[in-house]
């Protein structure tokens, strides 16, 4: 493909949880016209495309990710004439929109499953994974749920089991069935013609099992992210066969002027398996990098895991850089501790770094993790702990009590957080953190949109990381203490006025110089 096709390469992408952007129509869920109502906003703050949390009617077991019809919009989000208009109007501001797709799983209430569950006989019953109860007459076989129960829910009037990777409303779809690659290409294509630029790919690590469904072994030491509950996920998830499946749809985006895009969520801890879902350059275009998520706020790790992502992508293959999502906490909490000093260092690490990045609304304004009271939880996937809810909560556009997330007098579906941190006093303030945010997109942007930036790792103190990104020098004092730094070209930006006296950087500050 031609180097300028490639448009994501050195891009921002930004991700918007939808239900908790915007509310126009006053029902307390942010909505599609929200998002058609800030694209101003998005186009001042510098992104390229937005990846819009799932838009399709859904159960709401799991907000949007139990999809109960591929073909449409959620009505509590809009139309689908206002997502069209969304992809019209982003595409006049220069900005690409991408959906959400979920192809693991349905939600129990789709047509699909209700007729695959209608008995043995159904056409539709090798959608879905179903077996037999093993020997002890349970599950099938050891795995297990993102919840931590068995990943089998007995059906009772076939008196076999069927696989939910997720919640038990969430059954898993059978990609080893040829009628559902149909499906599915029917619905990349319908999404594609409407000027849909790509699709990020939900638990797109997931969609084969082993073919005999043996049990997953138990976890070795180390194993890291790719353990769940003792158990490595390597009969569950991470089949071969899944990058035979991307290359099917790489060649459906390829046949479209512009190339469409697919960008997984790779959730695995090897570095080389992510790699793989790229194939030789022919599979996903990109996939999400979750060791780096993971990693702890140090210089070691996150160099490190730079280094090994560079070293295991095919090449020419652009890595994918991102810090806060809708699943895990928020950055300016989890590497921060809501020190502002570290978000601005950690957002000019992040736009310095070659290749895609994914900014989570709200990470411009350093937004924190919200608690949500255990009364006002929305999330159903983590019974126990927290749940997702705390990343979750409205974006705090004004210092109102609702934040200017919806109208005065309307309850916000989850509780807002401490709106005195919020977009409107930032978007006014010189020096804050958005306009720094800001600043740095737009350095990123004129260094480093359309390709991928050369990255060489500089030689530096231990809690320093230093590194050559195309044309430009990064360091970073990753420290509590001031660091002694070698001589820089000019300073180009700062994570704030004056990190850098002479050839002392700040405890937990950064400078790029040229
Ligand atoms: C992905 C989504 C998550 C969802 C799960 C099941 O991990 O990011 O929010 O709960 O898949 O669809």
């Amino acid at each position: 493909m031609a180097g300028d096709a490639a448009w994501w390469q050195g891009a921002t992408l930004y991700q918007v949880y939808v239900r908790s952007w915007l509310d126009m129509n006053g029902d307390g869920y942010g909505d599609i016209r929200g998002i058609t109502a800030r694209l101003d906003y998005l186009s001042w703050l510098g992104i390229d495309g937005i990846w819009l949390s799932p838009t399709m009617p859904s159960a709401d077991q799991d907000w949007g990710y139990d999809v109960c019809d591929y073909y449409g919009v959620h009505p509590d989000l809009g139309t689908l004439e206002e997502l069209d208009k969304l992809i019209a109007e982003a595409g006049a501001h220069g900005i690409k929109i991408l959906l959400d797709l979920a192809p693991n799983h349905t939600s129990s209430a789709h047509p699909w499953f209700t007729e695959a569950a209608s008995g043995r006989d159904s056409p539709r019953r090798r959608w879905y994974v179903w077996a037999d109860p093993g020997r002890d007459g349970g599950p099938p076989n050891n795995w297990l749920a993102a919840t931590g129960e068995p990943a089998w829910q007995r059906d009772d009037a076939s008196g076999q089991y069927y696989l939910h990777r997720f919640l038990p409303s969430q059954p898993d779809l059978n990609w080893r069935d040829p009628a559902v690659h149909e499906a599915f290409g029917d619905i990349l294509r319908f999404w594609f013609d409407r000027g849909v630029t790509g699709f990020r790919v939900d638990a797109a690590h997931a969609l084969y099992k082993d073919a005999g469904l043996r049990d997953d072994p138990p976890a070795p030491e180390g194993s890291g992210l790719d353990a769940e509950f003792g158990l490595l996920q390597s009969r569950s998830a991470n089949q071969p066969e899944t990058t035979g499946l991307f290359r099917e749809w790489r060649a459906i985006a390829d046949s479209y002027d512009p190339p469409r895009l697919l960008l997984g969520e790779t959730w695995v801890g090897d570095l080389e398996t992510m790699a793989g879902y790229h194939g030789g350059g022919d599979a996903l275009q990109l996939t999400m990098n979750f060791p780096f998520f993971f990693a702890g706020f140090t210089a070691r790790e996150l160099s490190g895991i730079v280094a090994q992502t560079l070293a295991a992508l095919p090449p020419g293959e652009c890595p994918v850089w991102g810090a806060s999502n809708h699943d895990i906490s928020r950055f300016p909490s989890r590497w921060c501790g809501g020190d502002e000093r570290k978000a601005r260092l950690a957002l000019l690490i992040l736009a310095m770094l070659p290749g895609a990045l994914i900014v989570y609304y709200g990470d411009e304004i350093a937004m924190p993790d919200v608690p949500v009271p255990p009364g006002l939880r929305r999330d159903q996937m983590t019974a126990g702990d927290q749940g997702r809810d705390h990343a979750r909560t409205p974006m705090q556009w004004d210092g109102t009590s609702s934040g200017g997330f919806t109208a005065a007098g309307v309850r916000p579906w989850l509780p807002c957080g401490d709106t005195s941190r919020n977009v409107a006093a930032q978007h006014g303030q010189p020096g804050s953190v958005l306009r720094l945010c800001r600043d740095l997109l737009a350095l990123r942007s004129a260094e480093h949109r359309g390709r991928i930036a050369s990255y060489r790792q500089l030689p530096a103190p231990e809690e320093v990381w230093a590194f050559q990104a195309g044309q430009l020098r990064v360091t970073a004092n990753m420290s509590d203490r001031p660091a002694r730094v070698g001589p820089g070209g000019p300073v180009v930006a700062s994570s704030s006025p004056g990190a850098l006296q002479g050839a002392t950087l700040a405890p937990w500050s950064g400078v790029i110089t040229a």
